[in-house]
């Protein structure tokens, strides 16, 4: 049974005790929504983010990467706009205390107390129906269901016009007419709606006085864009190309919960492809379908989904998120925009230098169009976790059952993909041995040597925090040259040759499996 689906704080607890995932500043109480990877946590951070590189960089020769600087020149938050515009929409409670965006308010009351009864109503029909349910028939004609999609409607476009007219008034009346009550106290007593910016800001100089304010960067996209020129000289790449990068990214978060999803500093990896004007839709959607095809080789295509926004951010004139089934409900786990040409157009006008690309194939110079794809690095890593860790019953040594703990992630990413096991910890010719092909294996994979505990107690350890592959060196192995390697997924255990350790275990690892 996947943890995923009874109990998000055991994935919490678990990231801890094993070494994956710790509060920031623990000792001091912690850091609000800060996180510090351990261990394992690094490990699997570093495999998302290579196979992520592998697929989009280094499998398409039209793409190149970057690493530009978090801090940049302030006059570029204020060309992509976000100084104006990067704002959530903030409300107190008035009796709890608590601070809430008054858009996510008003999205879970739509999905809480009308989709949910719409989820019922179709639920109660379909069982009744059986075979003959004609789902879109019945929402059409149903009085109950049409009912709540009408209302659900009328919210919503008044929600989406007050969002693009910046109308905070018109959020806190659709708040009380809704009588929305805050979840920690049930009060119903809220204050105005404020736009509250979400970048951190510093000084930079060695005085503060006169210093410039400067900001952490919110999404690593702008150092690709002030880069376009610098990147397309260099690489001689012609349009369409694309320029990716990995980076930290920072934002003050008004509401920051549920563990790695949210957090005020956090880490991007976001592609920018540049396109002829007029071709960008072609290449949304084949970004859209291309990046889906990625999440589908690594997670059951029940658990991710697409959602076209209703709500564009300020650059974009097509936008949809790519949902994963988290333990919370399915989130956003990636977003790919249609930018047009809004950044370019915006830093070509403010810093007066020409950002434009000479297409020898119509012998016109342009200002490119845009398509993006950008996935959070951690929120990755959470989907990754949520969908691999799993309690199990496997028989026990006295021929009963056991529940085993195994995170069953793909080995790609695992963390250490071979353990290194003599039976024995006190027979220096098994651990002699033992010693002698970590040392050699070493070389190719992440591995770790463990002579404590009985075997069966190693096992666990190893399927708690994911090992694919253990090997156990006994005394056959002294003889033959012959060790045991054992499944993670199976728990079958073969007898192999120690030669043919390595190319087995690299031929279950090797990208082609994924991403061919
Ligand atoms: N450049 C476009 C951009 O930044 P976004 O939808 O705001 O778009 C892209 O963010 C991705 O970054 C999200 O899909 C999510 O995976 C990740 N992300 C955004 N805010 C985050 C946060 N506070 N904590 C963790 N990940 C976050």
């Amino acid at each position: 049974m996947k943890i995923q689906e009874a109990d998000f704080k055991k994935i919490i607890s678990h990231c801890k005790e094993y070494g994956y995932i710790f509060q920031s500043s623990e000792v001091y109480d912690g850091l609000s929504a800060v996180y510090d990877y351990g261990p394992y946590g690094s490990e699997l951070k570093n495999n998302v983010k290579s196979l992520w590189w592998q697929a989009m960089v280094k499998m398409h020769e039209n793409i190149v990467g970057i690493d530009s600087a978090i801090f940049m020149h302030p006059l570029i938050w204020k060309a992509s706009g976000h100084v104006d515009a990067f704002n959530d929409p903030m409300i107190d409670n008035k009796d709890s205390k608590k601070r809430y965006r008054a858009d996510v308010l008003i999205e879970d009351y739509l999905a809480n107390k009308i989709d949910k009864k719409i989820d019922k109503e179709i639920d109660k029909a379909a069982k009744r129906f059986g075979d003959a349910f004609d789902r879109e028939q019945f929402m059409m004609t149903n009085p109950r269901v049409v009912g709540y999609m009408e209302k659900r409607s009328a919210i919503m476009q008044r929600f989406t016009q007050s969002m693009a007219d910046n109308d905070m008034e018109g959020l806190k009346t659709i708040i009380e007419e809704l009588e929305i009550a805050c979840p920690v106290s049930g009060s119903k007593e809220w204050t105005d709606v404020r736009q509250f910016n979400l970048m951190f800001s510093t000084k930079m100089g060695a005085v503060a006085e006169g210093a410039d304010t400067i900001y952490l960067r919110p999404e690593t996209a702008q150092g690709i864009f002030v880069n376009f020129l610098n990147v397309q000289n260099t690489t001689r790449q012609k349009i369409p190309f694309g320029i990716a990068q990995i980076g930290k990214a920072f934002r003050n978060e008004i509401v920051a919960r549920q563990f790695i999803f949210r957090m005020r500093e956090f880490e991007q990896m976001e592609m920018q492809f540049f396109v002829r004007p007029g071709t960008e839709m072609d290449w949304y959607e084949h970004w859209k379908a291309a990046r889906m095809k990625w999440h589908q080789a690594l997670f059951p295509e029940t658990s991710v989904r697409f959602h076209d926004h209703d709500n564009l951010a300020h650059y974009a004139n097509a936008a949809a998120d790519i949902e994963f089934k988290f333990p919370f409900g399915f989130k956003e786990l990636e977003g790919i925009h249609s930018r047009t040409d809004f950044d370019l157009k915006s830093h070509q006008e403010l810093s007066g230098k020409k950002l434009q690309y000479f297409d020898p194939e119509i012998n016109e110079s342009y200002v490119p169009y845009v398509v993006e794809t950008s996935i959070g690095v951690d929120r990755m890593c959470l989907a990754v976790i949520a969908n691999s860790l799993m309690e199990e019953e496997v028989p026990d040594a006295k021929g009963g059952t056991a529940t085993r703990t195994v995170m069953k992630m793909h080995p790609a990413l695992s963390p250490v993909k071979v353990a290194i096991l003599p039976l024995l910890k006190n027979k220096e010719v098994l651990t002699t041995k033992a010693r002698a092909i970590f040392d050699d294996l070493k070389f190719a994979f992440n591995c770790q040597y463990d002579e404590k505990d009985a075997i069966g107690k190693r096992y666990r350890r190893q399927d708690a925090i994911g090992t694919p592959f253990c090997v156990t060196i006994d005394f056959d192995t002294i003889e033959d040259d012959t060790v045991t390697l054992r499944d993670r997924d199976s728990m079958e255990q073969i007898r192999v040759p120690i030669a043919e350790l390595e190319p087995r275990i690299a031929k279950k690892l090797d990208l082609r499996n994924l991403l061919a």
